[in-house]
């Protein structure tokens, strides 16, 4: 983090917090872009299983919501500026692009299962960076945030993984 920190109470070292408020605004963006791509996935999805998939990837969306909340408001709490707009979004996300010529379920389920399960593993390297720091929370907020993620993951892929 570039800027100042905003004080605060909260006794973890200045430093600490800092290397802590760049993890979580990387993964931020991360999850952000998963959100929209997971919305891009509901507007567009057609073909035979058009409702379940429509549904599914609105819940992902919302889950994703919940977590991104969580990880914003975090580095806010460390003192420092939660960066969540699509323009920081947009160069900071780690994520391949969402294609947008999609219509069928099973080239959405392989593109989504695809960046959620990138965005998995950056949130199982951050759970030991942070836990290596020695910020046990974010290390833990971490964890749930994995934990649900590799929920979806298993939900999205759950489509691919049988013919019938
Ligand atoms: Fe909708």
């Amino acid at each position: 983090m570039k800027t100042k920190l905003h004080p605060t109470k909260n006794d973890l070292p200045e430093n600490l917090r800092g290397k802590m408020i760049d993890l979580l605004n990387q993964q931020l963006a991360d999850v952000l872009d998963l959100g929209l791509q997971a919305k891009q996935a509901h507007w567009n999805v057609k073909g035979p299983n058009f409702i379940g998939l429509h549904e599914l990837f609105d819940k992902v969306a919302e889950e994703l919501e919940e977590f991104s909340d969580d990880i914003a408001e975090r580095a806010v709490e460390l003192g420092g500026v939660a960066l969540g707009t699509v323009q920081v979004i947009s160069k900071n996300s780690r994520l391949p692009a969402y294609p947008l010529d999609l219509t069928s379920g099973q080239k959405h389920v392989a593109e989504l299962s695809s960046s959620l399960a990138k965005f998995g593993t950056t949130t199982r390297t951050s759970i030991d960076s942070a836990a290596r720091a020695g910020d046990a929370d974010t290390a833990d907020l971490f964890t749930e945030v994995s934990r649900g993620v590799d929920k979806l993951l298993w939900m999205v892929e759950a489509h691919m993984q049988s013919k019938d």
